[in-house]
């Protein structure tokens, strides 16, 4: 049960809802008078968010869903954006025990690497709540996580490529993230679940950073050195598929017709890519994890218990679905 302190003596902080801070500014906080001069008039609890960057559309409506729930409950988030470098992460996370935050949100880049600094939040008596990705650490030094099940994701991708097809399908698989939860349990539920389907067979996996542009250029290359054509991609997410699919059109390949793509998150550019009929299928990962973040938080500072796990339930789109769902999309 974290102390309810006095946040940080010294911060001006209680104008601003959310304050984005570049990670290498994070250090010298504390001198900022970023939110003007007035004196603080009301205690407000202060959330650090440690998020990893803006890699991906999913990302960057993460960051909004948070930062908006922040508001809209009247407190006050610091957002450091770690440009997609894990020590940044570090130096921020670092930066939130200096500063005295009375919770940190963090969204892990990689699972490994994190142990030492969730051991200093939990000394300094600060509850973390992890959303979106896993770490490989002692649970007891985190509150909660809140996220996707990354193994079924990958596991109803391949179930869905076995019953759309016939015949051998050769696979090219786009990775996340080296070393991050999703790209790691992501292959793993698809590669278990083509276990049943010999054959389906995955014949290239290459990393692509959940990047459109970095997804282009790995499929570029892919194309470049085929020997033997593929009828399937799988990406670990909808930016990667997104760059294929126009790596794969500019090489005079149809993808949706004659290579089958499928991806996870469900954005609404993916939807779009389902109604024109390049993208095959899309399996929904939901960003929009601002309302039970900040509720674990908001619980975790009334000194209440919160689940360690909380699933967030996912759900596969087909093409033939898209039209009618796009309304719908709230990323
Ligand atoms: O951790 C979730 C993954 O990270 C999303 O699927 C991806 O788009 C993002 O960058």
């Amino acid at each position: 049960m974290p102390p309810m302190h006095d946040p940080r003596p010294g911060l001006p902080g209680q104008a601003c809802a959310a304050r984005v801070l570049p990670a290498g500014l994070f250090a010298i906080l504390g001198l900022l008078a970023a939110c003007g001069a007035e004196e603080p008039t009301a205690k407000r609890p202060v959330v650090g968010f440690s998020q990893i960057g803006a890699e991906s559309a999913w990302r960057v409506a993460e960051t909004a869903s948070i930062v908006a729930e922040a508001e809209a409950r009247g407190m006050e988030l610091m957002l450091v954006d770690a440009q997609g470098r894990m020590e940044k992460q570090l130096e921020a996370l670092r930066g939130f025990v200096a500063q005295r935050v009375d919770a940190v949100i963090l969204a892990p880049q990689k699972e490994q690497g994190f142990e030492p600094v969730l051991k200093e939040l939990k000394e300094a008596g600060i509850p973390v709540v992890l959303v979106d990705r896993g770490v490989q650490a002692d649970p007891s030094l985190y509150a909660t996580l809140i996220a996707s099940d990354f193994v079924a994701e990958g596991r109803m991708a391949a179930l869905w490529l076995a019953a759309a097809t016939t015949g051998d399908v050769r696979i090219v698989e786009l990775e996340g993230t080296t070393g991050s939860a999703p790209a790691i349990d992501r292959k793993q539920g698809f590669h278990a679940a083509l276990a049943a389907h010999p054959r389906l067979r995955v014949v290239r996996s290459q990393p692509a950073q959940f990047a459109l542009a970095e997804g282009k250029k790995q499929m570029e290359a892919i194309l470049r050195s085929e020997s033997e054509p593929f009828q399937a991609v799988y990406a670990h997410n909808d930016d990667m598929a997104l760059g294929a699919i126009e790596a794969l059109k500019a090489a005079g390949r149809a993808p949706g017709t004659d290579v089958l793509v499928v991806s996870i998150d469900a954005t609404r550019p993916a939807f779009e890519a389902m109604v024109r009929g390049e993208l095959s299928a899309a399996v929904e990962c939901t960003p929009l994890l601002g309302p039970q973040a900040l509720d674990a938080v908001q619980s975790l500072l009334r000194g209440e218990r919160v689940e360690q796990r909380v699933v967030v339930a996912d759900r596969l789109f087909e093409a033939s679905q898209a039209a009618a769902e796009l309304p719908n999309r709230r990323y």
